[in-house]
């Protein structure tokens, strides 16, 4: 399966948190839009707010446990999520996956199989301040642009080919709050145009990494 499809892509959008960055897919995408519909939300947290927004908007919901990485060394939890994730996603008929403020991070075999098919969007200008608090990140190292960036998910953190990237300010007076909030306003904007440049074929995964983490 490549992109563009000739009916709607079927999104799952996989989130942790508050899930600001699923509402804006939702809106660029309403019911009955030619490019796609988000059909499943899952999460590795059962009181996410990214639930209960895909609820309030008759969206199927999954949650299952997946343990941090130090609390799971033998890998089975990891192993048991991505299993239930994909038997959702293939139930499901998903064409493509978003990231958006998904904490956790997938094995090789996971991130093989959805390889091209999965998106991840991420508050710096990668490939600068990859992993947690890139916004913390960017005020520490003085940069006065920052940004965000959606890519393609490889086998590295933060590593895979750029979708497209949005540039900020970073002002004199900003924190590491009203930073995150600017940031914010623009991946809002940066995931539904990176979502329609991919399933309209104009976003290709070239140079994916196949190296296992
Ligand atoms: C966003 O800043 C996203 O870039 C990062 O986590 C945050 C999620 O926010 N990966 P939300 O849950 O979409 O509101």
């Amino acid at each position: 399966m490549s992109f563009p499809l000739n009916r709607p892509a079927n999104i799952a959008v996989f989130a942790s948190g508050r899930g600001s960055n699923l509402e804006s897919i939702l809106n660029a995408f309403p019911q009955g839009n030619d490019l796609a519909r988000v059909c499943l939300v899952m999460s590795d947290k059962p009181n996410a707010g990214a639930l209960q927004k895909a609820t309030d908007n008759k969206i199927a919901v999954h949650h299952f446990p997946f343990p941090a990485r130090k609390k799971d060394s033998s890998g089975k939890g990891r192993e048991a999520f991505e299993h239930q994730a994909q038997k959702q996603l293939e139930l499901m008929k998903i064409d493509l996956i978003c990231l958006a403020g998904f904490m956790r991070l997938f094995s090789a075999d996971f991130n093989s199989r959805w390889q091209g098919k999965m998106l991840n969007i991420h508050p710096s200008l990668l490939p600068d301040f990859k992993g947690l608090h890139p916004q913390r990140q960017a005020l520490q190292a003085g940069v006065t642009q920052t940004g965000c960036t959606v890519h393609f998910v490889d086998a590295g953190i933060d590593t895979g080919p750029i979708v497209l990237q949005r540039t900020v300010s970073v002002l004199a007076e900003d924190d590491e709050v009203t930073l995150s909030a600017r940031i914010l306003k623009e991946e809002h904007l940066a995931y539904p145009e990176a979502i329609k440049l991919l399933l309209s074929g104009k976003a290709r995964a070239k140079g994916l990494q196949e190296t296992a983490q």
